[in-house]
C-alpha cells in the first residue's frame, strides 16, 4: 500500500504583489519549497505584463501600434540579451523552456547534417532534463540519429573523460553537444568551460539547458563559449510560457515552427509582447538580485540541510557537496530510505509543505528519476527522493514548517513502504 491520499488543497499559498523591493509577497501560511518547478511572478514583471498587455498590437505590424509592440519586444531582447551576456541578435523568442530545448536539439541537428549527412551522433548527458532527452531520442527514432549519454559520476556531475574519449573516437560523425547548466533534480552545476574546451578543436557546437541556472548562478552566454542556451522565463521570476533560445548568429540552426518567419525565420509564430516585457523586466531583476540571493538562499538551504538531517537522520542528501559551489544555492535533495518520494510529497502538502519527488509520473505511476539512476543511486532508494528549492520569497519559516513536519511524515511513508513491500514481496 501506497499513500496516494490526493492533497485537499494543491493551490500554493496565495500570491500577492508588495511593489516594495518587485518582490511578490506572500500570506504566511503554507511553505512553498517547489521553485525549480516554477517562481512566482516578481512584482516589476507582473507590472510590465499587464502595461503591455493592455495594448493591442501585433509586433510584426507595420502601423503604429503594431510598432508600439514591436518596440516592447526589442527593449526586452536588449534587456535579456545584456543581462544574460548575449548579443540582441542571438536572442529568439520561445514558449519556454521546453520549445527552446526542442528548437536547439533539433534545429542544430539537421542545421549540421543538411552540411555532412555523417555528422549522426547527439551527445546528451544521462541527466539532461526530457525537454532535451525526448527530442534526442525522437530523432534517433525518425530522422536517423546516433544518441550518446554521457555519463556523470555519483553526484551528477559529467565524466569529461569519457566526453574526450567519445570525441577523440568519433568527432567527424558528431552533430552536436548537449549538457545542462545546473541540474532541475539535484541542483549539481555542471563545467560547462571544460566541456566547450573539448568540443572546440573539433568545431562541434555545445548547447546547455540553463534554464535552472538563471537567477541562480552567473549565467554569460559569450563568456561561457557555448553556441547554444536555453532560459525560460517561469523560473526566474518572469510569466509561464515564454523564454529564448540563445543562438550564435553563425550557428546552423534550422527551424521546427514554419510559418510567418519571425525570429530569423527559425522561430515562426506572433511574438507575445506583454510576456516577452516581463520576461526581459524579471532577467534584469533576476541577474541584479543575484549576488545577495544567491548568498541568502545558500544560508538557508545550508540550515535546512542540517535540520532535515536532524529530523530525519536517515536522510541521504544527494548531489554535489554544497562546499563544493558546485551546487545551486536554492536545491537540497533527499532520499528517504524505505519511503515513498510520492507518499512523503503528499502527507507534506497536507501539513501545508510544497516540495517535489523531482521526476516524472508515467500513466500515473511513479517512476525512479532516471538522474539519481544515472548517478548509481539504487533504484529502491531513488524511489525515495524528495526535492526542496527555495527561490525570492522563501523564508526561516518555511524551513521552520519542514522540519516540524518532517518526523511524522517520514515515520508514516515508511511505515506505508513497510506495508506496500510486503504486498509485492519485500521490494520496499
Ligand atoms: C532543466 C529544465 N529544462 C527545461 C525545462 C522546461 O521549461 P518550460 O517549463 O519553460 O517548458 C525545465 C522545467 O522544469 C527544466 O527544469
Amino acid at each position: 500500500m501506497t499513500v496516494t491520499t490526493p492533497p485537499p488543497d494543491p493551490a500554493r499559498a496565495p500570491l500577492t504583489v508588495s511593489g516594495a523591493h518587485g518582490e511578490p509577497s506572500r500570506e504566511p501560511d503554507g511553505a512553498y519549497l517547489d521553485h525549480a518547478a516554477t517562481t512566482p511572478m516578481s512584482a516589476a514583471a507582473l507590472a510590465a505584463f499587464v502595461a503591455e498587455a493592455q495594448r493591442t498590437g501585433n509586433p510584426s505590424s507595420l502601423h503604429s501600434a503594431g510598432r508600439t509592440a514591436r518596440r516592447a519586444v526589442e527593449e526586452a531582447r536588449e534587456t535579456l540579451a545584456r543581462s544574460l551576456g548575449a548579443r540582441p541578435s542571438e536572442v529568439i523568442f520561445t514558449s519556454g523552456g521546453t520549445e527552446a530545448d526542442n528548437l536547439a536539439i533539433k534545429g542544430i541537428f539537421w542545421g549540421r547534417r543538411a552540411k555532412d549527412p555523417c555528422r549522426s551522433r547527439i551527445l546528451v548527458s544521462a541527466v539532461e532534463h526530457h525537454a532535451v532527452l525526448d527530442p534526442a531520442f525522437w530523432l534517433a527514432g525518425h530522422a536517423g540519429a546516433d544518441i550518446v549519454l554521457l555519463p556523470v559520476d555519483g553526484d551528477g556531475r559529467i565524466d569529461l573523460d569519457a566526453l574526450r574519449a567519445e570525441l577523440a573516437a568519433h568527432a567527424g560523425e558528431t552533430a552536436l553537444i548537449s549538457v545542462m547548466w545546473a541540474n532541475n533534480e539535484v541542483g549539481t552545476v555542471q563545467p560547462i568551460r571544460d566541456i566547450v574546451r573539448a568540443a572546440r578543436p573539433y568545431g562541434i557546437p555545445v548547447h546547455t539547458d540553463a534554464v535552472q541556472a538563471v537567477g541562480q548562478a552567473e549565467v554569460d552566454f559569450t563568456e561561457s563559449g557555448v553556441d547554444a542556451m536555453t532560459v525560460s522565463g517561469h523560473k526566474f521570476g518572469g510569466p509561464v510560457g515564454v523564454g529564448a533560445l540563445l543562438a550564435k548568429r553563425d550557428l546552423a540552426l534550422d527551424a521546427v515552427l514554419h510559418g510567418g518567419g519571425q525570429e530569423r525565420g527559425v522561430r515562426s509564430g506572433t511574438l507575445d509582447a506583454a510576456s516577452i516585457a516581463a520576461f526581459g523586466v524579471a532577467a534584469r531583476h533576476a541577474v541584479e538580485c543575484l549576488p545577495d540571493r544567491a548568498a541568502r538562499l545558500s544560508a538557508l538551504r545550508d540550515d535546512l540541510i542540517a535540520r532535515v538531517r536532524a529530523a530525519a537522520p536517515d536522510a541521504v542528501l544527494r548531489g554535489a557537496d554544497p562546499a563544493s559551489g558546485d551546487r545551486l544555492p536554492g536545491n537540497a535533495h533527499f532520499t528517504f530510505p524505505g519511503a515513498e518520494g510520492d507518499s512523503l510529497l503528499y502527507l507534506l502538502d497536507s501539513a501545508g509543505v510544497q516540495a517535489s519527488t523531482g521526476s516524472a509520473c508515467q500513466a500515473g505511476v511513479p517512476q525512479p528519476s532516471h538522474v539519481l539512476l544515472a548517478m548509481g543511486v539504487p533504484e529502491t532508494e531513488a524511489r525515495g527522493a524528495l526535492r526542496f528549492t527555495l527561490g525570492a520569497t522563501s523564508a526561516d519559516s518555511d524551513v521552520d514548517r519542514l522540519v516540524a513536519a518532517l518526523p511524522q511524515v517520514v515515520a508514516r511513508a515508511q511505515a506505508a513502504g513497510l506495508v506496500s513491500g510486503r504486498a509485492i514481496g519485500g521490494m520496499a
